[in-house]
């Protein structure tokens, strides 16, 4: 038998923490290893697999592209990409009108930099304490865990922090350079940090005040996740600049900087080869007809709701508080959540940390009631 763990321990960089298991099948909110063994999927690849592994729409896309055209420059126009642009731009909020496609979330972030200097000729960023916006040298400058960035010093220069959903120190920072703050609506990576509406209304304000672009990472939020089809809805604001990725495209790598008429670039001062290629426009293409269809962002709001609440109802002695908006769940643990991670994976549930002691869940929006209470079941047990 091939010994997958062993070739890849010899051949990929060693950057990744890996469990050892080896994924070969995905359906739904299912996973299976190469044992057989079944798991529920409570992570979603990181909040990718929002409409389920394998959805049938996207596999048909995909399969259905790939036989017509795989790729095409950006210096032409082609008819998914079109297709895709009008239909993410229809559900989009509303001030945002055209888009820049990515492969990914950090470059959508690395575009969001730029634009925003381009358009303010301004130069520096304010983002929040514990943030995460990506690993490339903008998105790590705009990211707050120093352990992720002292190594690779210079970063880009002007980014200062602001302790999250505390507008007063947003406000101190501000001064005639500030092109952008930049914030994630409900902090993932952090430790599920939920937004304050009052907050990003104020700094919504505050942007308008002093000409300064307010950019929405919605990379992890995006897209139903948290019981709204963007988290932003939550606030009742608009961003100047959203960025997304992550379940855009059902899996497929994909981002996208959506952008409001304030943001006008000029020709050849950006661009990417593979940007919205037309495998991952097709992708997009099922993954948006199928969240809007199924209505997901729904489905997260009830089933986020049920999982919690079903969880608040058991004295959990390991759990110190559960925050949860929609299918984005955070249970804050008096310990390092790694070996509940580890204990639950051998029970079959796929789990995720975050923050210094948070066990995440990010199930795909799809995962029936039945599955959660089976996840439930396992996590009573072992968080008891
Ligand atoms: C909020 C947020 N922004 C940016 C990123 C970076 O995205 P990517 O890993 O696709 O570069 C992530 C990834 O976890 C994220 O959660």
């Amino acid at each position: 038998m091939i010994d997958y763990i062993d070739i890849q321990d010899k051949y990929e960089i060693n950057v990744y923490s890996k469990s050892k298991v080896v994924f070969i099948k995905g359906k739904g909110a299912r996973l299976w290893d190469n044992n057989g063994k079944e798991y529920i999927d409570l992570a979603a690849g990181i909040s990718v697999a929002n409409i389920g592994h394998c959805n049938q729409k996207v596999v048909d896309a995909i399969s259905q592209q790939a036989t017509t055209l795989i790729t095409c420059s950006n210096n032409f126009y082609n008819d998914t990409k079109s297709i895709f642009l009008k239909k993410l731009i229809g559900i989009a909020p509303s001030n945002l009108t055209t888009a820049f496609l990515t492969n990914s979330g950090s470059e959508a972030i690395e575009g969001a930099i730029k634009f925003s200097r381009f358009v303010t000729k301004k130069k520096k960023f304010i983002a929040a304490t514990e943030s995460f916006h990506g690993r490339t040298f903008g998105a790590l400058s705009a990211t707050y865990k120093s352990d992720y960035k002292t190594d690779f010093a210079p970063l880009v220069d002007g980014f200062s922090f602001a302790p999250f959903n505390d507008y007063e120190a947003i406000a101190e920072l501000i001064d005639d350079d500030t092109a952008g703050i930049i914030l994630e609506p409900v902090q993932g990576e952090g430790g599920i940090n939920i937004g304050d509406k009052k907050f990003f209304q104020q700094v919504r304000k505050l942007c308008d005040n002093k000409n300064i672009l307010l950019i929405i990472d919605e990379i992890q939020t995006g897209f139903g996740r948290t019981g709204k089809l963007f988290a932003i809805e939550h606030f009742d604001i608009q961003a100047d600049i959203m960025t997304l990725a992550k379940s855009i495209a059902g899996g497929f790598p994909m981002g996208a900087i959506l952008c409001s008429d304030k943001i006008l670039i000029d020709k050849g001062k950006h661009g990417s080869t593979f940007g919205g290629n037309p495998l991952a426009c097709a992708a997009g293409n099922a993954a948006l007809d199928f969240i809007i269809e199924k209505r997901l962002w729904e489905e997260a709001a009830q089933k986020g709701k049920y999982f919690a609440d079903k969880i608040s109802e058991h004295k959990l002695s390991k759990v110190k508080e559960i925050r949860q908006i929609g299918l984005m769940i955070g249970i804050e643990l008096f310990d390092k959540p790694q070996p509940y991670i580890d204990q639950l994976l051998s029970e079959g549930m796929v789990t995720l940390s975050a923050g210094k002691n948070v066990l995440r869940l990010l199930p795909p929006l799809v995962i029936s009631y039945e599955e959660i209470d089976i996840a439930l079941a396992s996590l009573i047990k072992i968080l008891k």
